[in-house]
C-alpha cells in the first residue's frame, strides 16, 4: 500500500476512531478490561497510521512528552519524574522551572522509608496517592519506582532505592506500582537493569554471572510484569555485558519482552540512546533525552531512514507503536471518564505522614532514653542543621517543589512549644569542596572539619537543658543523582559535635536523617538512642515529632545492613567497586548485603531488618503444615506474637530460609516472607505464611533454570535478619 493510500485510508477510518474513546467509556474501564481486547484496540488503531506517524510516536518532542497524532486526535504521551513527587512543571525545552504558581506537590518519604515500613499496604497507598497526583498535573507516565538494588553504601541514588533485597524490594514495589496503575497512570519501573553505582554511570559495563543477575537484580522487574502489569520500563545508562542498556538484546527482547512477556513500553533514560538500528533492534521502544533537535533523535529521521533503506524491518516499528498504543489505551488517555486525579490534598499528606511515620527506625535505646518524659522536661536542646534542613529539592535530578515539608524543629516545636522551652544552636556547618569529574559540571563533596565556634555555643546549650535531640546525618547534596560519595563520613563534623554534646548532657538522643549507611563509630557508643529517620517527606517533622514524643511507636525496620567500616560490605570487601577500565564486576555474587555478612560471619553495625520498639516481643509456636513436601507444594507456616509490653505497637515478623546442603554456595539465609503486625498491649496473634517450595530455589547457572535441590531446610522466623526466634526444619523430596 502506498503512503497516499494508507493517508487516504486513515482518513476514512478517523470516523471510526472517533468512535473508540466512547466504546472504550462504556463498559468498564480499560485499565481493567482483559489485557487482549486492549491489544486488540491497539491493533485497529495501529493500522490508521502512516510511517511517519509511527516514527513520531517513537521519541521525545520536549523534555518530557513524545508525540501523539494530532490527526487523529492521539494526544502527546506526557511523563513526569517521580520517585517521591510529582516534579515541577519545567520548560518545554529545558530544565528550567517553570515557576508556576500551580504544580506544588506532596512531597512523600523517600525509597528506603517506603521499604523501611515493610507495610504493603501503605506501599499501595503511597502509589495511589502519587497517581492521583500525576494524574492531577495531566500526566501519563510517573517515572518511577526507582528499584535497584543497594548494592554499596555510597551509591548516590540509594536515597531513592528501596533495599538490598531482592524479596522485600518486589513486595514494595509491586504494591507501588498497582497503587499508581489503578489511578489511570503508568508507572515507569527504573532503572532496568543493575545501574546499581553512579559512578561513571555513562559508560560502565556490569558483569555478573547469570545466578546473581537472577536471584538478586531482576526478580523486582519480574514481579513487577507478571504480578503488578507494570505498562514500562526505562533502560538505565549504563552497559551490561557490554551493551548499553537501551540496547541490549539479552534484556530487553530476550528476557522482558519474550521470556516475561512484557507488552509496555520501554522508555530510554534520558539520553542513554546510542544507536539507530541496534536500538531498534534489540527492543528500547521510545527514545527520551536532554537535547532540543528532535528529529535528530536516533529514534526520530534516522530510525525513518533505517525502516526506509530496509535496515529495520516496517514490523519492529508496527510492535513498538503498537506497545505506545497500548500503553495509551491502558491508561486511558483517550477516554473521557478518564481519572481526573486530585493534588496536595489532605489525605496525601496523611499518607505521607502515615509512610513517614511506620518508616523511622529505632536503632537503640538504651536506658529507655526515649520516648523523651515530656513531663519531666522544662527546657529542651534541639541541635543539628537537620533540624531545621527541608530536603524535597537538592543535588542532582528530580526533586519535588512541595507545598510544605515540615522540618523537625517545627514538628517538635508545634507539638511541644506551648509546654517546654525550645532552644535550638546549628551545632554545625553545611559546607562543601567541589570536585572536578572530567564531565561538564562538579561534584560537591562535604567539607567535614568541625566549627569549633558552633559546637561551644551547642554544648551551652546542651549543658543548661534537661534533654538533648541531635538532628543529624545527610542531605540530598550529598546522596544525590550522578555522583557516588567518596566515603561512609558524617559530613561537617559532626561526629565531634555528637561527642562533645553527650559529654556533658548524657540525656541526649541522637536523631540521624539519611537514606544509605553511614560510619557511626565514633557516634555509637557515646548515645544512648538514636534513631534513623530517612528523607521523610512533606509531613518529616511530625512524624518525628511523633516518634520522639511516644505517640508514635516506632516500628520501621532497615531494609538495609549498617556495616560497622565500610571495608566490610562486599563490594569493598573485594575491591568490587567502581571497577576499572569502564568495567565492575560483582564479584561477591549472590552475596548481596546481609546475605553477605551472614555467610561471611562479619558482624554488622545494625543488621538488616533491624528496628526496636518501645514496646516489647516474644514469637513462639513456630509451626509448618507437614515435616516433607513434594517440588509443586506449598509450605504453610505459622507463629505466634505477643506484645509483652505495656504499649501498642506493631512487629515484623520476617521468614527466612537457610539451605542446609546445597551443591552451590548458597546464602546462609534468604528472606522469603514478612509481615507486619499491630497488636495492643497483652494481646497476642498467629501470624502466616505460605510458601511455595520452589521459592525456595537458587538459579542454575550451567542449566539456566531454577532448581529446588531435595535435602533439608530450615525456616527461621525473625525479628531481624540477626534476631531469630525459632526454627523448623522441613524436608523437600
Ligand atoms: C534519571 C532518571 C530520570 C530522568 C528524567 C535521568 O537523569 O536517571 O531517573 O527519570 O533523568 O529526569
Amino acid at each position: 500500500m502506498t503512503a497516499p493510500e494508507r493517508t487516504l485510508l486513515s482518513v476514512i477510518f478517523v470516523p471510526v476512531l472517533l468512535i473508540i474513546p466512547v466504546f472504550l467509556t462504556a463498559g468498564e474501564p480499560v485499565s481493567e478490561a482483559p489485557r487482549c481486547a486492549v491489544e486488540m484496540k491497539a491493533d485497529s488503531i495501529l493500522n490508521l497510521l502512516t510511517l511517519e506517524e509511527k516514527v513520531a510516536l517513537l521519541h521525545a518532542n520536549s523534555k518530557f512528552t513524545s508525540t501523539g497524532v494530532p490527526r487523529l486526535g492521539i494526544p502527546e504521551l506526557a511523563s513526569a519524574d517521580g520517585p517521591t513527587g510529582v516534579r515541577e512543571e519545567l520548560e518545554r525545552d529545558s530544565w528550567e522551572p517553570l515557576n508556576l504558581p500551580t504544580d506544588s506537590a506532596t512531597f512523600f518519604p523517600a525509597g528506603p522509608s517506603l521499604a523501611a515500613t515493610w507495610n504493603v499496604g501503605l506501599a499501595r497507598r503511597y502509589g495511589e496517592a502519587l497517581g492521583e497526583e500525576t494524574r492531577a498535573r495531566g500526566k501519563d507516565i510517573l517515572l518511577a519506582p526507582s528499584v535497584n538494588i543497594i548494592r554499596t553504601p555510597l551509591s548516590g541514588r540509594n536515597f531513592e532505592f528501596f533495599t538490598e533485597d531482592p524479596v522485600l524490594n518486589a513486595e514494595i514495589a509491586v504494591a507501588y506500582i498497582q497503587g499508581l496503575q489503578s489511578r489511570d497512570v503508568a508507572a515507569c519501573i527504573k532503572h532496568y537493569a543493575v545501574n546499581n553505582q553512579e559512578f561513571n554511570r555513562w559508560r560502565v559495563d556490569v558483569l555478573m554471572n547469570e545466578r546473581t543477575l537472577r536471584e538478586i537484580y531482576l526478580p523486582v522487574y519480574r514481579a513487577a510484569v507478571e504480578r503488578a502489569h507494570v505498562l514500562s520500563f526505562m533502560g538505565a545508562y549504563n552497559k551490561f555485558r557490554g551493551w548499553y542498556l537501551c540496547e541490549n538484546d539479552y534484556l530487553l527482547n530476550d528476557v522482558l519482552k519474550k521470556e516475561w512477556g512484557f507488552k509496555g513500553i520501554v522508555i530510554s533514560d534520558w539520553g542513554a540512546t546510542h544507536s539507530t538500528i541496534d536500538a531498534a533492534m534489540h527492543g528500547l521502544d521510545i527514545e527520551m533525552g536532554s537535547r532540543g533537535d528532535y528529529s535528530s533523535y536516533h529514534f526520530a529521521d534516522p530510525l525513518l531512514k533505517a525502516v526506509r533503506e530496509g535496515d529495520v524491518p516496517v514490523s519492529v516499528i508496527d510492535d513498538k507503536a503498537k506497545r505506545v498504543l497500548y500503553v495509551m489505551l491502558r491508561c486511558r488517555t483517550m477516554s473521557e471518564d478518564r481519572q481526573q486525579g486530585s493534588i496536595c490534598t489532605p489525605e496525601h499528606f496523611k499518607t505521607a505522614y502515615d509512610v513517614a511515620a511506620e518508616s523511622i527506625v529505632l536503632l537503640k535505646n538504651t536506658d529507655s532514653v526515649l520516648p523523651v518524659q515530656v513531663q519531666k522536661i522544662r527546657k529542651l536542646a534541639v541541635l543539628g542543621e537537620n533540624a531545621v534542613h527541608r530536603h524535597a529539592i537538592e543535588g542532582f535530578g528530580a526533586g519535588v517543589k512541595t507545598k510544605y515539608e515540615m522540618t523537625p524543629l517545627e514538628g517538635l516545636k508545634k507539638k511541644l512549644g506551648d509546654r517546654v522551652e525550645i532552644l535550638f544552636a546549628q551545632g554545625y556547618r553545611e559546607k562543601y569542596n567541589f570536585l572536578e569529574t572530567g564531565m561538564r559540571w562538579r561534584i560537591r563533596v562535604p567539607d567535614n572539619d568541625p566549627d569549633s565556634v558552633l559546637i561551644r555555643e551547642a554544648v551551652e546549650v546542651a549543658r543548661g537543658s534537661d534533654a538533648v535531640i541531635i538532628f543529624g546525618g545527610s542531605n540530598r547534596t550529598i546522596e544525590s543523582e550522578a555522583s557516588d560519595r567518596r566515603d561512609m563520613a558524617l559530613p561537617f563534623g559532626q561526629a565531634e559535635l555528637i561527642r562533645a554534646v553527650t559529654a556533658v548532657n548524657p540525656n541526649t538522643v541522637l536523631v540521624l536523617i539519611a537514606s544509605a549507611p553511614y560510619d557511626l563509630t565514633a557516634v555509637e557508643p557515646v548515645t544512648s538512642a538514636i534513631l534513623w529517620g530517612w528523607f521523610n517527606g512533606s509531613e518529616a517533622g511530625s512524624a518525628m515529632a511523633d516518634v520522639l514524643t511516644g505517640d508514635v511507636n516506632p516500628s520501621g525496620k532497615l531494609p538495609f545492613t549498617m556495616p560497622v567500616r565500610l571495608e566490610d560490605s562486599p563490594a569493598h570487601a573485594l575491591d568490587a567497586y567502581p571497577g576499572e577500565d569502564n568495567a565492575v564486576y560483582y564479584k561477591e555474587g549472590v552475596l548481596v548485603g546481609y546475605r553477605w555478612f551472614d555467610t561471611r560471619n562479619i558482624d554488622p553495625l545494625y543488621c538488616f531488618g533491624h528496628g526496636l520498639s518501645y514496646t516489647d516481643f516474644t514469637l513462639s509456636s513456630f509451626k509448618t503444615d507437614k515435616t516433607v513436601y513434594g517440588q509443586d507444594e506449598s509450605i504453610q507456616l505459622e507463629c505466634r506474637v505477643k506484645n509483652t509490653g505495656h504499649r501498642e505497637g506493631a512487629e515484623t515478623v520476617q521468614i527466612y530460609v537457610h539451605d542446609t546442603k546445597a551443591s552451590v554456595l548458597r546464602p546462609s539465609k534468604e528472606l522469603k516472607a514478612f509481615q507486619k503486625v499491630v497488636l495492643k498491649p497483652g494481646r497476642q496473634q498467629t501470624v502466616r505464611f505460605s510458601l511455595n517450595i520452589r521459592d525456595l530455589a537458587f538459579y542454575d547457572d550451567m542449566r539456566r533454570e531454577w532448581k529446588v535441590e531435595p535435602g533439608q531446610f530450615e525456616l527461621l522466623f525473625g525479628t531481624s535478619s540477626r534476631d531469630i526466634h525459632g526454627s523448623m526444619m522441613i524436608d523437600v523430596e
